[in-house]
């Protein structure tokens, strides 16, 4: 073997093992196209080159990047080779040839001989057996430019080049489908997504407005639904840190330990079932936004480590010794009078004070019943949105039942009880039996007017007196006259048997 050969040896192992390389480094398609057609020009001395890619609704290719091909001149090439570069893209099968100006194979032979290719070299981009395009070289100065050795490197340059670009592609798609998810979960927790008029409603709206774009630790008050997550949610995404994690724990009802190594990580073998070392929570929401909910439920050792966090915003995870630094604002929810629970000695009053830095009470739904109309009306949208349905609307009986229903579990029931409706009725209206809601519940939280009262009685002494309107009228303390003056104004005359009397 020569000197000259050794070099060229060298410099195709040099092209190949940076082909690898880049396949790390070229994150984005359009550079790592551009650097992938630099290191093929510059291996084989070739011309000009380009790469094209397989494309099923076009011609069968597209063409992505050229090296050393005027604007004027490419369209002219592409043509001219056009049945090479076909062949090459639904065969998966190289081309090399010696003189392009009477090989059959080009088309436009024409526009080759215009520009006087010598030697060609056209590989596949080849993945498992698919082409995703090719590799096309030329040059017009040198007939015996490529041989084939020169094709094999090319090959096995392809080859790399094409896991390359599949991941660059997948990287792509995972930027796109993030940048659509960013998006989406910013316009889920806009301000306006929150609905409410009343003045409570307005009090949270105002206090919100001010802390948006701070820091600053909050606690949210509130009875289960009324929308404490909702709130620390849009607070995250409004705020400064909305690029970053926000991150939500329910730390109610669970297992000290477990609470523990989920917001704290742990070291592998501190307890039984730690088979790996786990990064806790609240490393994962470094930078970003915390939410604790039902706060006045964890223990005395996780306060503790949780005022840490708030102090010197250090974790340490379970079985460790040294500590972490993570910077996390922490919003917590609590459906319990938290103040209440220092008092009683449940909760550690240092820590109240670190967290109720900014207090917000969200108010139940019971107490502001004015909001029911809107609170309607937008999960009827937004239901009817998620479906890809017509909007239904509500009729007013509807709306009076839920207005007049006192709603235990709030906003999360309303929510549930509307979405339960849009699927059960029938029409493009909302009926009340389509809310389920018990008939006692409905009596039991309705504020009915003294008529209306009137007319329960009545209606439910005649039904117990066995329909008889005589008696019926003696247990009411009435006239039957009067009786029946009633029952015919509700509509209700024809009920109740005629004794006679
Ligand atoms: N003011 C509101 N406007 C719109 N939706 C709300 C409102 N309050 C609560 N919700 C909805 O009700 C459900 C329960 O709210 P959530 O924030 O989880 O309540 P909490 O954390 O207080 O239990 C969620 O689906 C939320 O979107
Ligand atoms: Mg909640």
């Amino acid at each position: 073997m020569n000197d000259d050969n050794i070099t060229l040896i060298r410099e195709r192992y040099r092209a190949l093992s940076e082909i690898s390389q880049v396949i790390n480094s070229y994150k984005e398609i359009d550079p790592l196209l551009t650097k992938i057609m630099d290191i093929a020009v510059e291996t084989l001395s070739a011309e000009r080159g380009f790469l094209v890619f397989s494309d099923n609704k076009k011609d069968g290719y597209e063409l992505q990047v050229a090296r050393n091909i005027s604007r004027e001149t490419i369209d002219d090439l592409a043509q001219a080779s056009s049945s090479i570069i076909k062949s090459v893209v639904t065969d998966n099968r190289p081309v090399l040839t010696h003189d392009a100006q009477v090989d059959p194979r080009f088309s436009g032979a024409e526009s080759v001989i215009l520009q006087q290719i010598n030697s060609v070299a056209c590989v596949p981009l080849n993945l498992r057996g698919q082409t995703l395009g090719a590799i096309y070289l030329d040059s017009r100065l040198d007939r015996e430019r490529f041989n084939q050795e020169t094709l094999e490197f090319l090959l096995a340059f392809a080859n790399q080049a094409a896991i390359a670009i599949e991941n660059a592609r997948y990287y792509e798609a995972l930027l796109e489908e993030n940048r659509q998810l960013q998006s989406e979960v910013q316009r889920l927790h806009a301000f306006d997504e929150i609905i409410g008029s009343s003045p409570r409603m307005q009090d949270v709206f105002s206090i919100m407005g001010r802390i948006m774009h701070s820091d600053i630790t909050v606690l949210l008050e509130g009875e289960s639904g009324t929308g404490k997550e909702l709130v620390a949610r849009a607070l995250h995404y409004n705020g400064r840190r909305k690029d970053r994690p926000f991150v939500a724990q329910f730390c109610g009802n669970l297992a000290e330990s477990l609470l523990e190594s989920e917001l704290f990580g742990h070291k592998k073998g501190s307890f039984t079932g730690a088979i790996n070392d786990k990064k806790g929570l609240f490393e994962y929401a470094d930078g970003g936004t915390f939410f604790l909910d039902e706060i006045s439920e964890i223990s005395p050792q996780i306060q503790a480590k949780l005022l840490r966090v708030l102090q010197d915003g250090e974790i340490r995870r379970v079985g460790e010794t040294e500590t972490r630094k993570v910077n996390v604002r922490i919003i917590s929810a609590t459906n319990h009078d938290l103040f209440e629970e220092v008092k009683k000695g449940n909760f550690r009053e240092d820590l109240f004070y670190r967290l109720n830095v900014i207090r917000t009470k969200m108010p139940p739904l019971r107490e502001r019943h004015g909001d029911i109309p809107l609170l309607v009306k937008h999960f009827l949208k937004k239901f009817a949105l998620k479906q890809g349905e017509k909007v239904k609307k509500i009729s007013r009986e509807a709306l009076r039942v839920l207005e007049n229903f006192q709603w235990p579990g709030n906003v999360r029931e309303l929510e549930n009880c509307i979405e339960r409706a849009i699927v059960l009725s029938n029409g493009p209206e909302i009926l009340p039996e389509d809310l389920m809601i018990p008939q006692a519940d409905i009596e039991n939280g309705k504020r009915k007017t003294l008529k209306e009262i009137e007319k329960d009685i009545v209606l439910r002494i005649l039904k117990e007196e066995g329909e008889n309107k005589t008696r019926t009228a003696e247990v009411l303390g009435v006239s039957l006259r009067w009786l029946h003056y009633k029952l015919n104004e509700w509509g209700e005359g024809k009920k109740g048997k005629s004794d006679g009397n």
